[in-house]
């Protein structure tokens, strides 16, 4: 293994059974991914993306195989270890945001330091930062139900940035986006990237999203077809 590398899985299964139904949604997906690499991930409808977002990041539990980030084993962790794991080194930003409605955009985007036991004082000047950062310095505290989509999307992307995360999840990242905040949000990433070394795994319908990745990993039908090295 070298060291460099950030997420390592190894043939990794994941079955959905629902009524009498069962779905090989990961039949045996093997990937590595290094530190400070942008991986987009793409592949047609049902093809497993976001199930492999979910397992990868420990969001839902495999059938088989080893998924190892930063040397641990998170298959092996029980629930705490997960969460704590998971608040430490990962952000999300998925297709349904789940902001908290009942909480502004700030306390939004001040939760997970707030969790992680950062004071309060400095959680809400970083929620700022943040919030500045994608362009709505004058939404703090407005709730969710008071912010269009596309804003609502990029209060989720400064919730995902508030720790600094080695690593940053995505599903469908720019679905609901204009073209402008579109490439706002794409030339963010390229300098969170840059000058934090995060890494980041994005999963896209988009060809223009598709290219910001270092590498693009082609889904189909439960399996990768190309890793893109
Ligand atoms: N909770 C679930 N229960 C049963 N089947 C599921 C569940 N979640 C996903 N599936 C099935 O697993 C397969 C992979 O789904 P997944 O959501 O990973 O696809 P995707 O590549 O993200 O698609 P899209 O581009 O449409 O978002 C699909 O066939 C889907 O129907
Ligand atoms: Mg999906």
């Amino acid at each position: 293994m070298s060291t460099n590398e950030i997420i390592v899985a190894n043939n990794v299964y994941k079955t959905y059974q629902s009524k009498d139904v069962k779905v090989e949604a990961l039949k045996g997906v093997s990937l590595s991914v290094n530190q400070g690499e942008i991986v987009t991930v793409m592949g047609p409808s049902g093809c497993g993306k976001t199930t492999l977002l979910n397992c990868l990041s420990g969001l839902d539990e495999i059938d088989s195989g080893e998924i190892i980030i930063r040397g641990s084993d998170i298959t092996q962790m029980t629930d705490n270890q997960l969460t704590n794991f998971r608040g430490k080194n990962m952000g999300f930003v998925f297709q349904a945001y789940n902001l908290l409605p009942v909480l502004s955009a700030r306390e939004n985007v001040e939760l997970p330091l707030v969790l992680a036991g950062t004071s309060q004082s400095k959680s809400k000047n970083i929620a700022e930062d943040r919030l500045d950062l994608v362009g709505l310095a004058d939404r703090y505290t407005h709730l969710p139900t008071e912010l269009s989509g596309g804003e609502q999307q990029r209060v989720a992307i400064a919730r995902a940035f508030a720790n600094d995360p080695a690593i940053i999840w995505a599903d469908e990242l720019t679905g609901n986006l204009d073209s402008k905040t579109q490439d706002e949000v794409i030339d963010l990433i390229r300098k969170m990237n840059k000058d934090n070394n995060q890494t980041f795994i994005i999963v896209t319908h988009s060809d223009e999203v598709g290219s910001i990745g270092h590498r693009t990993i082609r889904m189909r039908d439960g399996l990768i077809e190309d890793d893109g090295k």
